[in-house]
């Protein structure tokens, strides 16, 4: 099929417009898969101001005008120091450029709490037919992907799926995610520690999405294989590699194949009262909601969104249990607390820290101008620290008040909001009760973060489970150096609101 280009109006008009043969990706580096058509993304600032030049004359609309460059600052989402510590960066973007323009990447970053909230509740203006993320991962998904449609469409694929994220429906699950959550722990204490990413975060996250999908609990652990491959990245580049994009795949064709057996369940005569998302697809697919198309699609982005993010979450409470060791003690005497720490967590800890949407027209935020068809990046990480909205963000603060006002963007805003969020805060209470009923848990060797530009987590997270308050000594050994730098920072932090717990300083490692 031959290249053509579509307007921003076709994109709003029909976000699902997809071509079934490999075309060229929008997003410079992706694996050539079936994709979304649009005009490609300039490669240069230079490029960029080029053809918008062009453009300008030949439609006589003004011509485009980059934001003032501020040469104090400079961000890159794909720098690996930014994965690492991304929040001074964060606050100079507030601060000098709220609206920055990386032309290297042509892309605007908007970066503050009202901006953020308001452009991801612009569904109009700011769109997910390209998907949400910044380098095309919905490229290598089928077509009924949630997060990449707009519209109609979108409103017809997330009512489909709706019962399977009831609130009741959600509730009932406590007991089988404490069972699930005590297994996968007990493994890990028997050891004495090992690797949390992929002794519990991992097959903790997946176990939560094959079960609202209804799949056996022997998908385990191919899934988390796949996931495993999917989240790889090239640091500095944009793009899906072709393994990571043959794993969606894969994940895919064994969905495909669970609908088949549910389809014959269904049609030998089997209950379909379940809330499961195989069933509720299957019953919208049969009463013409959803086209066959579109199923093996929509379960995956029910399990995706269930694998990354949640399982980032889970990494990053033990990283901050960990970081303010005596928190540990603190919540087994006030584990009416824990809920607090979860929201805390998912505000300074971000494991989302960004989302993508397409201009479809000429749009101004915080004064800048953004000319249509451009690719915007909303970041929720350093929203969930702005000072305009968070006092003191850069501390972690239990007693901190969320209101309707100031509620965490980590589960982003408006119609595409996440449909889940009520499903990872519980099992992230329950893991949080469930960790404190044993010993304290430490890092003791050198994390790993994912390198998706999107997530904030840690793929690799040694642990070690010791008496409660013990040092970790010299097992522990140093982490990043912006852990070690900042830590102090907090320590005090935590030390003036927990100062009634500060008998001695525990934390003895070399990179105290
Ligand atoms: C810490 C964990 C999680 C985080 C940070 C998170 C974050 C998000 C965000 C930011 C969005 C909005 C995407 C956009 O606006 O383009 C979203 C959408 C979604 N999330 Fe989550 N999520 C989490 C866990 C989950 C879980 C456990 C599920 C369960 C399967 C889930 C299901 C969904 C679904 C179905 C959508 C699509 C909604 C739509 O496009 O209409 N999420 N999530």
């Amino acid at each position: 099929m031959p290249e053509h280009t579509v307007s921003a109006d076709e994109i709003r008009a029909d976000s699902t417009a997809r071509s079934s043969t490999a075309q060229k990706c929008p997003f410079p580096g992706v694996t050539n898969v079936a994709v979304p058509v649009a005009e490609p993304v300039a490669e240069s600032a230079a490029e960029s101001a080029a053809v918008s030049d062009a453009e300008s004359t030949a439609t006589s609309e003004p011509a485009f005008d980059p934001p003032p460059a501020d040469l104090t600052v400079h961000y890159d989402p794909l720098s690996f120091a930014i994965y690492d510590y991304p929040y001074d960066t964060f606050k100079r973007l507030r601060d000098a450029a709220p609206v920055y323009y990386n032309a290297d990447r042509d892309l605007y970053i908007v970066s503050r709490y009202d901006d953020v909230r308001a452009g991801l509740a612009n569904h109009e203006q700011l769109v997910n037919g390209l998907g949400n993320d910044m380098d095309g991962t919905h490229a290598s998904f089928g077509e009924g992907m949630l997060v990449s449609q707009d519209g109609a469409r979108h409103t017809a694929l997330r009512q489909a799926v709706r019962r399977t994220f009831a609130a009741r429906e959600i509730l009932a699950r406590e007991d089988g995610l404490r069972e699930f959550t005590r297994s996968l722990l007990a493994d890990l204490h028997a050891s004495g520690g090992g690797d949390f990413a992929s002794g519990f975060a991992l097959p903790m996250s997946i176990g939560m999405g094959i079960s609202l999908l209804g799949s056996p609990a022997e998908d385990n652990a191919v899934i988390v294989d796949h996931l495993w491959r999917s989240m790889e990245r090239t640091v500095g580049e944009f793009g899906v590699p072709a393994d990571a994009a043959a794993a969606n795949q894969e994940t895919e064709e064994l969905l495909a194949e669970r609908f088949a057996t549910r389809r014959a369940e269904i049609d030998a005569g089997a209950d379909t009262s379940g809330s499961d998302a195989y069933t509720q697809i299957l019953i919208a697919q049969q009463k013409g909601k959803v086209k066959a198309s579109e199923m093996d699609g929509l379960a995956h982005l029910v399990l995706s969104a269930a694998s990354d993010a949640p399982a980032a979450l889970l990494t990053n409470l033990v990283y901050i249990l960990d970081k303010f060791p005596r928190l540990q003690g603190y919540l087994r005497q006030r584990p009416d607390l824990i809920k607090q720490f979860v929201e805390e967590t998912l505000r300074y800890e971000t494991p989302g820290q960004n989302l993508c949407r397409q201009a479809t027209e000429q749009i101004e935020i915080a004064g800048v101008t953004i000319p249509a068809d451009s690719r915007v990046m909303f970041l929720q990480g350093s929203a969930n620290r702005d000072e305009r909205v968070y006092p003191d963000p850069d501390t972690f603060d239990l007693s901190r008040e969320f209101t309707p006002k100031n509620r965490v963007m980590t589960f982003g805003e408006g119609v595409h909001a996440c449909m889940g969020a009520p499903y990872a805060r519980l099992a992230a209470k329950v893991m949080v009760e469930e960790l404190l009923l044993g010993p304290d848990i430490r890092i003791v060797g050198s994390p790993e973060r994912w390198i998706k530009q999107m997530v904030r987590g840690f793929s690799m997270l040694p642990v070690r489970f010791v008496v409660p308050g013990a040092s970790v000594g010299h097992a522990r050994f140093s982490l990043h150096a912006a852990h070690a730098e900042h830590a102090e920072h907090d320590e005090h932090a935590q030390h003036a609101q927990h100062a009634e717990h500060d008998e001695h300083d525990e934390h003895d490692g070399p990179d105290a």
